[in-house]
């Protein structure tokens, strides 16, 4: 119930969605918008109700990256002062699948913003890259890491070195995005996808996106013995009885989220 500025969020069902909504300049990331989303997002994770999160653009854009008026007459101290990259950390911390839902153009910050999602559903109109060399500047807010971390140091260095442009082609090539979709029905479809991880149960989803995200981070062995722990862990909650059991009495689990 918060009045956003910057973004539009609605629920449907069981999904939680969260719209950057600046379209006249292409949702370009400010200040203000990245703190209303951070907001949106942890009230979404809060919400015993939503059980997956979408994050898309309004307009002809996901986003354009961050605010270049905002930025352009900052001084090293200021921003060192500010550091105002440092919140984006908190998206690491939403416990939620977060699937990012991507038309036209995701560059700079923006591809930042989508890279911190679960997953990615694109367009066949999205473009993808970090524009910030040709700024005389780089990506800050974790480009060189997750896109390294994602597609490895051949294609991050041409990319973000060059500047230039990913397709969704290319993009989905490469393993950055999960699929594309006309962009007509980019939502629907989205929403169709969260709709099933919404239905499994939830304490599952919550410690499978916990345990993947830790094979970024840890070294084989252990991110093994993080997974084996929440595995063991799962057999506390009553949906690994109903659904062992669902399965042996050959009908659909009822999922209750303890
Ligand atoms: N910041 C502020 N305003 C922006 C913006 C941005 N990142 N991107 C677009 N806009 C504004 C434009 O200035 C324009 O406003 P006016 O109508 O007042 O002129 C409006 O949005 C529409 O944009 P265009 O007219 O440029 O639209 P286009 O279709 O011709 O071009 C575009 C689209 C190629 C995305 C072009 O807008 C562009 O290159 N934008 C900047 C992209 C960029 O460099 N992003 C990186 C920012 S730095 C960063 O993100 C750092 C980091 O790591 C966090």
């Amino acid at each position: 119930n918060k009045n956003y500025e910057m973004i539009e969020t609605s629920v449907k069902g069981q999904v939680g969605l969260i719209e950057l909504n600046r379209p006249k300049v292409l949702n370009a990331l400010n200040r203000q918008m990245v703190s209303e989303v951070l907001s949106a997002m942890e009230a979404y994770d809060e919400n015993a109700d939503i059980k997956v999160i979408i994050l898309a653009g309004k307009g002809r854009a996901f986003a354009a990256g961050a605010d270049i008026d905002e930025m352009m007459d900052a001084d090293a101290v200021s921003m060192e002062t500010l550091n105002q990259f440092t919140d984006w950390d908190r998206l690491a911390w939403i416990k939620k699948p977060v699937i990012g839902a991507v038309h036209g153009f995701a560059l700079g910050g923006a591809f930042e913003l989508a890279l911190c999602c679960d997953m990615l559903f694109a367009a066949e109109n999205a473009e993808f890259g970090f524009p910030e060399v040709n700024l005389g500047v780089m990506p800050g807010a974790g480009g060189t890491q997750r896109l390294t971390k994602l597609v490895g140091k051949t294609k991050a260095m041409e990319w973000i070195l060059s500047g230039k442009r990913i397709s969704a082609k290319d993009a989905l090539h490469h393993g950055i995005i999960n699929s594309t979709f006309a962009e007509e029905v980019l939502m629907e479809e989205t929403l169709k996808f969260a709709d099933t991880i919404a239905n499994q149960a939830p304490i599952a989803v919550r410690l499978i996106k916990e345990s993947i995200l830790k094979a970024v981070d840890y070294p084989l062995y252990e991110g093994m013995q993080y997974e084996r722990k929440n595995f063991y862990m799962l057999f506390a909650t009553e949906d690994q009885k109903e659904g062992m059991r669902a399965f042996k009495e050959k009908r659909k689990p009822d999922f209750k989220g303890k």
